[in-house]
């Protein structure tokens, strides 16, 4: 139940909010990187190596990275040895991805190989049982409809393939939620101004946070969708959380 009042001029609830979200993402794809490491204090980085390990990629594994935005978890499982793709919606941040997959020195044959296409996560352009790997950073959570991302990851997801999911999370120990929401509310939106002169743009986390029902939802519906070895890991005392699970085989 969405219960929350809207306060953002980039959150829309229903049939707009897919235009808004893109209009975010164009605003800021210039400065994303800088500001992800700085309203995370870098730790960004150390989440998605999570994610990374918990894919545990093999040689020859197809990796998809969904809401790949400027690239971090598509090269990544890259450097790793799959043979990937990242798809976002946002043609100004695939190009940002697209310019620093070039920039790398030596490139390696997954990298040479890797591909950013455009397209939405919620009407995938794949056909059923392609990838070995399904990824999505800080996605689902801007997704018209999260359930139906999480259902097209299983769709196009192999026998056995990984799904894991990193996005912001709700801290159930309330005093610690508080303290977030707070640097969430206060912190996050001054460093957008200072840094991308756009504070809505990240007064926006909090806000689609507030409508999104976070880890403990996200591993009841991997539950529901019949998943194997359902977890959650929380990080940050459920800050960011990693949703994990397996499609049967
Ligand atoms: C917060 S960024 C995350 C980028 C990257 N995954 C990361 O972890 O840094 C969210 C991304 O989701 C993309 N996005 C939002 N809704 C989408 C949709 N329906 N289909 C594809 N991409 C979408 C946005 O364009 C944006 O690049």
């Amino acid at each position: 139940m969405q219960t929350a009042r809207v306060s953002n001029v980039f959150y829309a609830p229903g049939e707009e909010r897919a235009a808004k979200v893109n209009d975010l993402f164009a605003s800021i794809a210039r400065r994303y990187d800088l500001l992800n490491d700085l309203q995370s204090f870098g730790l960004h980085r150390i989440w998605k190596r999570r994610v990374v390990e918990l894919a545990k990629v093999k040689s020859g594994d197809l990796a998809l990275d969904l809401c790949c935005g400027t690239g971090d978890l598509a090269l990544a499982l890259a450097r790793q040895g799959a043979e990937t793709i990242g798809l976002d919606f946002s043609e100004k941040m695939l190009e940002v991805a697209e310019l620093r997959r070039q920039k790398i020195p030596n490139l390696t044959l997954e990298i040479r190989n890797l591909k950013f296409i455009k397209g939405d996560a919620q009407q995938l352009p794949f056909p059923e049982n392609s990838f070995d790997i399904v990824t999505v950073g800080y996605g689902l959570r801007n997704l018209t409809s999260w359930e139906k991302g999480l259902e097209e990851m299983l769709r196009v997801a192999k026998p056995d393939a990984r799904l894991i999911v990193l996005e912001f999370g709700k801290p159930e120990n309330l005093i610690w939620r508080k303290i977030y929401f707070t640097h969430l509310k206060c912190s996050v939106p001054l460093i957008g101004l200072l840094f991308c002169g756009n504070p809505q743009a990240y007064a926006y986390i909090l806000e689609s946070l507030k409508h999104y029902p976070a880890q403990l939802a996200v591993a009841e519906k991997m539950r529901g969708l019949k998943l194997a070895n359902v977890r959650v890991i929380n990080l940050l005392g459920g800050a960011m959380a990693i949703n994990y699970g397996e499609k049967p085989k």
